[in-house]
């Protein structure tokens, strides 16, 4: 074989994978693999500089040099914006139209997720990519090529297209997780946070240097295709199917309704379900299937008659920010936090809403007395995300000098975001590390809420955690009920069975323990990799930096905070105190070989999970080695059920995938 004939082979195979992996959610090889026949290009590229690399080769992902400014491109024809129904009346009202205009002749709607992103067109010669334009204000966008091409679900090549010339329009988005992730490192690293994931999808496509933007996983969602600017097939499924051939990523979810009652169906059902997708839906878009008819109902000067965005009930009120209180965290962290005249968001009563830090305020602009507008997404806390209006009587808010709990003072090292109370034994400090080692992924000790860990501390049982263990049914039985307004007594039953608890939590793995010190920077998935890394709780704290730093995604940042927090005496007595307990000390957690239980196995996760988000079933899942896909098919290892499991259980049955509930998997787990 040629070097040019091994070139496209491996161009080719690369290419397959990764349509498999990004589009499909059904990878085929390993990480590793994919990783591997992407070197062997790479390598094979920069060995031969006489043979040109193509623009579409797999390796010109990677984002090119940094530009000076973007470049204005006219679109093929008009990105126009949709007109709005804000609730089913208006959706009906919006299908009474359709059906008058096409004087009672039958027609279909296909409606899609809407996704919260924002709009771009990719345009393709000779099925290679060409050149990306955002929507900008409809009519001109900005030149997103180099940016858009490190989008692994925007094809750098298609399949075969019947046509020289095509063009694809779509959302780009950022998933939920990403999202978080991308957000909890600028914290880490001092920078800015976007305050949701359409705002950090756009800051990523809308950068100068592409390195950026494929550093930050993005996905493209296609749902237009156009031939020198008009509709190339007969109806919007069939283009939409034509798509998914081409290889783009298409809604998996949408639906041909035959009439209103279909369609109003399907929002309801997915205004529901909104939560168990892995991004952020704000509504559905509604169709009108058939071309021709979607000609004949024309546009108006804004949007077109033939579709609608159905938007689900806003999850963003405006309100008044009363005040801003700081609270101490366990490591010590002081977060501002929004105190809120009530306000119903989405169905939930917000009342206070997290304001991350410093920089996240002046970010803002934010003043106590201001109108502010809140958002509340899925599962997570609410966060203020702008300003509405400027309060009359407005005062900015100032980090506190001094510890609102203990007095101590607050210090803000260079470079990082977060101001801290660095007085260890500082009371707030104490009881958020005393909840944090009792919580559910942790040492699991049930029963020791926020009120009986504070009645505790008022009485001087609990100075210091290892005073959990010699806390006794006498201790707890006259202490008050959590959140009870008649006064009533815990009660020697229930104070017996926390005693209980508090003796299990003893035996718990190691991890869990480690976890549990509440070391920054080490939360449960490096106390994991600590774990099996290490025999035993003795060995760890002896461990130089260097020793450390030989644990998987352990880097020096992480090294020294866990020699810092060994090194402190207060440390180091209460770990001698949690031996004398008899807390286990040892490691039983040994990685297997292939990087963990799951290694090599693929995830479907379906319905809401007693215990566990999503996003930490992901976490613990892929901890353990294991893959979490989107979608159910052959290739799946294990579909997790939860409560109100819909089609992806029917098909895993179809399949006969094994199912396994949480409890199953917290077992496999070791957990
Ligand atoms: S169709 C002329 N389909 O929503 C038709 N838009 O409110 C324009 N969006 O600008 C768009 N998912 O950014 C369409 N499946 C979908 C969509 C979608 C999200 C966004 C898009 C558009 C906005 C309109």
């Amino acid at each position: 074989m040629t070097v040019q004939e091994r070139l496209e082979q491996l161009r080719a195979e690369i290419r397959r994978h990764e349509y498999l992996y990004y589009v499909l959610d059904q990878p085929e090889i390993s990480d590793a693999e994919f990783d591997g026949l992407m070197r062997e290009l790479r390598e094979l590229e920069q060995a031969h500089p006489e043979i040109p690399v193509p623009p579409d080769s797999p390796t010109m992902r990677v984002g090119g040099a940094p530009r000076e400014g973007f470049v204005k491109v006219r679109h093929s024809a008009p990105m126009l914006s949709l007109d709005n129904a804000l609730n089913e009346a208006e959706l009906r009202d919006f299908d009474r139209r359709v059906r008058e205009l096409l004087g009672g002749e039958p027609y279909q709607y296909v409606a899609e997720l809407k996704l919260d992103g924002l709009s771009m067109a990719v345009h393709y010669e000779d099925g290679v990519m060409r050149q990306a334009v955002t929507r900008g204000d409809g009519i001109e966008g900005e030149d997103v090529t180099e940016n858009a091409r490190t989008i692994r679900t925007v094809p750098l090549r298609t399949k075969a297209a019947p046509w020289p010339r095509f063009e694809v329009r779509g959302e780009v988005i950022m998933t939920k997780a990403a999202f978080e992730r991308l957000n909890r490192e600028r914290e880490e690293q001092g920078l800015p946070l976007y305050a949701n994931p359409r705002n950090s999808a756009a800051g990523s496509l809308r950068v100068l240097d592409p390195s950026i933007t494929a550093s930050r996983q993005l996905e493209f969602h296609a749902y237009f295709l156009l031939v020198d600017g008009r509709y190339a097939l007969p109806s919007h499924w069939q283009a939409l199917e034509k798509l998914s051939e081409l290889g783009f990523r298409v809604d998996p979810q949408r639906r041909l309704c035959r009439g209103i009652e279909e369609l109003a169906a399907f929002c309801r059902e997915w205004e529901e379900k909104r939560d168990s997708l892995p991004f952020e839906i704000d509504g559905v878009v509604a169709k009108v299937d058939s071309i021709e008819q979607q000609l004949r109902l024309g546009w108006t000067a804004k949007a077109p008659r033939w579709a609608i965005a159905f938007k689900f009930t806003p999850r963003q009120a405006e309100t008044v920010l009363e005040n801003i209180e700081v609270q101490v965290g366990r490591t010590g962290t002081l977060t501002p936090v929004a105190r809120l005249r009530p306000v119903v968001v989405g169905g939930v009563t917000v009342t206070n809403a997290t304001l991350h830090n410093e920089d996240y305020i002046r970010e803002l602009g934010l003043m106590i007395g201001d109108r502010v507008v809140v958002e509340r997404s899925g599962d997570v806390i609410p966060r203020v995300v702008r300003v509405a209006e400027p309060g009359r009587e407005r005062r900015p808010f100032v980090m506190p000098k001094e510890c609102p709990d203990c007095g101590g003072p607050v210090f803000r090292a260079e470079g990082e975001a977060a101001a801290r109370c660095i007085n260890t034994s500082c009371p707030a400090r104490l009881k958020e590390s005393i909840l944090h080692f009792c919580s559910r992924g942790v040492m699991d000790i049930d029963g020791m809420g926020d009120a009986i860990v504070a009645q505790l501390m008022a009485a001087g049982r609990l100075k210091s955690i290892a005073d959990l263990y010699s806390l006794t049914v006498a201790d707890l039985a006259p202490l008050e009920l959590e959140g009870e307004k008649a006064r009533r007594r815990l009660g020697e039953k229930v104070a017996a069975r926390i005693i209980a608890n508090i003796e299990a939590s003893k035996m718990k793995p190691l991890s869990r323990l480690i976890a549990g010190l509440g070391i920054p920077f080490v939360g449960e998935r490096t106390a994991q990799l600590l774990a099996r890394s290490f025999s035993s709780l003795d060995e760890l704290m002896e461990a130089g930096e260097e020793r450390l730093m030989q644990v998987e995604e352990v880097g020096p940042k992480v090294a020294a905070s866990i020699r810092r927090y060994f090194a402190e005496p207060h440390n180091r007595e209460l770990v001698e105190r949690l031996r004398q307990a008899g807390l286990n000390f040892r490691s039983t957690e040994t990685a297997p070989a292939a990087g963990g239980p799951f290694a090599g196995m693929t995830f479907v996760l379906t319905g809401t999970l007693p215990s566990m988000t999503r996003d930490e079933a992901t976490r613990r899942i892929e901890a353990a080695g294991g893959k979490v896909a989107g979608s159910v098919s052959r290739k799946t290892s294990v579909v997790v059920a939860g409560a109100e499991a819909g089609s992806k259980l029917d098909k895993a049955r179809e399949l006969g995938i094994p199912v396994w509930d949480e409890a199953e998997l917290l077992r496999r787990l070791g957990q």
